[in-house]
């Protein structure tokens, strides 16, 4: 009997188990009813009184051993495989949660859209510094010393120095343009640009524009026109209609300012448009000939068109936004919503 139980500890002992099921053979094998343990147990009916206290205490430890061992293993399968009775175990052929996808942030929606606009009628885009000298920002583009843009009020500059500013419009870029490449040119530039202006719900000490820019021998201002209205109708529409009214701008000579139809009432009149039926969105004109000289290009040879607007104002209304502050505060209550409007 001593002998038997002996064994059957060694062999208990060195048990090892990789799967359930090994575990559970095992365990049938030894504790189940019909098991050699319990046989043990059945044959210890016939040992001698004598012997009965020892044996018994015997039998009593190789159980206990046992059911410890399979026990232990048990854990250990459980721990590194996962245990199939557990209910609370991930059904791991389950498709992945989903990844909440972003949102372009409505200002690069819009700039993308004129960019892709242009670009496709052959527009490349040119990008320059946003801390600009007087003579991009200012002097090459036609401003007289005494100009009033030239103020304090409007720019702000780079310490103490005259010389040194946050550009206030893209047409800087153009100045860069002109100077580094030969005609023809045709290019859009997109970027930031700062004026020291009170914030509110029309305008922002910081804001974006898109400058534009096409120069060549016999570019006319019927050019131009074309060429916006090919541009208001991809953005606001095919049934869009242009207007172009007189205005000044140092750089260009003629100037306008360019409206396009009231893409919310269409027409008749309404709060956005102020009941006029018109929204204006741009200021444009022929390349001042100074401008031309002060870049380096023959303005008996060549002409051109220029062109800039605010991406602000034009996602405002694409979008319907009514204050301008929402495109820089990046609530993502209100930035979530533009998660289809790539
Ligand atoms: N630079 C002007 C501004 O910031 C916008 C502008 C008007 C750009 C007319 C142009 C232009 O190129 O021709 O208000």
């Amino acid at each position: 009997m001593t002998e038997k139980i002996k064994a059957l500890l060694q062999e208990v002992e060195a048990f090892k188990a990789e799967t359930h099921e090994q575990l559970e053979a095992f365990r049938v094998k030894m504790l189940s009813k019909k098991g050699l343990i319990p046989a043990l147990f059945q044959d210890f009916k016939s040992v001698e009184p004598a012997m009965r206290k020892e044996i018994g205490q015997q039998l009593n430890e190789l159980k206990n051993f046992a059911t410890d061992k399979l026990n232990q293993i048990r854990e250990q399968l459980e721990h590194t495989t996962g245990s199939i009775q557990n209910q609370d175990i991930p059904d791991l052929s389950m498709p992945a949660d989903q990844y909440p996808l972003g949102a372009r942030h409505p200002l690069s929606v819009t700039r993308n859209r004129i960019n892709g606009i242009f670009e496709k009628i052959g527009f490349v885009i040119s990008e320059g510094p946003e801390m600009e000298d007087d003579w991009h920002n200012f002097s090459a583009l036609n401003f007289p010393e005494e100009h009033p843009a030239r103020d304090m009020q409007d720019t702000f500059f780079i310490g103490k120095n005259p010389d040194l500013a946050l550009r206030t419009h893209t047409s800087s870029v153009q100045v860069r343009v002109m100077e580094s490449q030969k005609p023809p040119i045709r290019t859009i530039s997109p970027g930031r640009v700062f004026r020291n202006e009170a914030i509110s719900a029309r305008a922002h000490c910081i804001f974006h524009q898109v400058e534009g820019l096409y120069i060549d021998k016999g570019v006319s201002f019927a050019d131009m026109r074309q060429t916006l209205l090919y541009f208001a109708r991809e953005m606001f529409g095919e049934k869009t209609q242009i207007r172009l009214r007189p205005s000044f701008f140092p750089f260009t000579e003629p100037s306008a300012e360019m409206d396009v139809s009231c893409s919310i009432c269409g027409g008749p009149g309404c709060p956005v448009c102020k009941y006029t039926g018109w929204l204006e969105i741009m200021g444009c004109g022929m390349v001042d000939p100074n401008v031309l000289e002060n870049c380096g290009i023959d303005s008996k040879t060549y002409s051109g068109y220029a062109f800039g607007m605010g991406i602000e104002r034009i996602a405002m209304l694409l979008f319907q936004v009514k204050d301008l502050r929402m495109f820089f505060e990046n609530d993502l209550r209100f930035l979530r919503q533009f998660k289809a409007a790539l």
